[in-house]
């Protein structure tokens, strides 16, 4: 009896130790890029403004041989999902490239495909969009686009004006140098009038006149497809953000992609050019 109970008090306490053991070796286990299920967040270090770069609707369609416009409707969808989860986590900012200012070179059809998927866009979402408190913005020079683009953005910027949640920036007919040339015409019509002088030029009034006017620059750039060049977007805003690449094209691109691309964010080391002790 006494061997007995002997016994049983080893095999608990060897129990109980192998289980004591190995959540030590699981808290500190490093959590690694292909270890999605244990992403951990850091909830107090959320990036501000995420931007996207929304790439690789034409490879997707293509590789599943369907029109290329189908690519694109895919795209919106990804876009609802991403700016919801953007939203559940906190970001303040979300700014997707929608349309550059080089795009015009695509054939005429491919144009009409996209404005008419804004359009479609605005109008299916905005209740939701306002119910949820985001406030849409576009950047770039709208004045180019159809009519009836123009015309729902409108509606869209007047309704959402005053709401508090996130901002959803899309980025139409929009360029970064564009985007600098004209900055750069507004501030030395401003020295030809007298205004300011040149040597009052600096940061702050160039940022003024640039489309993401108040707006802190992009923490990160997300562009999935493959693709690592930044293709004329942010310019000037991007100087400090981090780059995150990925091979997923942008209609597969999941929330659970988002989050990772957070938590490798989370896991650089930011010195905007100083040195940390
Ligand atoms: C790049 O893929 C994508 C674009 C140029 C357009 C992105 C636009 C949308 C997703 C829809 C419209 C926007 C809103 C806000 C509703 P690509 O065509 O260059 O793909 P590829 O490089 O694989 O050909």
């Amino acid at each position: 009896m006494k061997n007995l109970l002997f016994s049983r008090f080893f095999l608990i306490l060897y129990i109980r130790g192998y289980y004591f053991l190995r959540n030590i070796f699981k808290s500190h286990k490093k959590v690694t890029s292909s270890n999605k299920d244990d992403l951990q967040l850091d909830m107090e270090n959320i990036p501000k403004h995420i931007a996207i770069i929304m790439d690789g609707n034409g490879r997707w369609a293509k590789a599943k041989n369907l029109p290329r416009a189908l690519g694109h409707k895919a795209g919106v969808e990804t876009i609802r999902r991403i700016i919801r989860e953007g939203d559940r986590l906190g970001v303040k900012y979300m700014t997707l490239y929608a349309f550059s200012t080089e795009n015009w070179k695509r054939p005429k059809d491919e144009v009409s495909t996209l404005m008419k998927l804004l359009v479609q866009y605005l109008k299916e979402e905005i209740s939701e969009l306002h119910d949820k408190g985001v406030v849409i913005n576009v950047l770039g020079d709208s004045s180019r686009l159809p009519k009836d683009c123009i015309d729902e953005i409108q509606k869209a910027k007047e309704i959402t004006k005053n709401n508090t949640g996130i901002i959803m920036n899309v980025a139409l007919n929009y360029g970064g140098r564009d985007e600098i040339i004209r900055a750069t015409r507004a501030i030395a019509e401003m020295v030809a009038l007298g205004k300011i002088k040149p040597s009052d030029i600096d940061n702050e009034i160039f940022e003024n006149h640039l489309y993401t006017k108040g707006m802190p620059d992009p923490d990160i750039i997300i562009r999935p497809s493959g693709e690592q060049r930044l293709s004329n977007f942010l310019l000037w805003q991007c100087a400090y953000s981090e780059f995150w690449y990925s091979n997923i094209n942008w209609p597969d691109f999941t929330e659970e992609d988002l989050r990772r691309a957070i938590y490798d964010f989370q896991n650089r080391d930011r010195r905007f050019g100083a040195i940390k002790d």
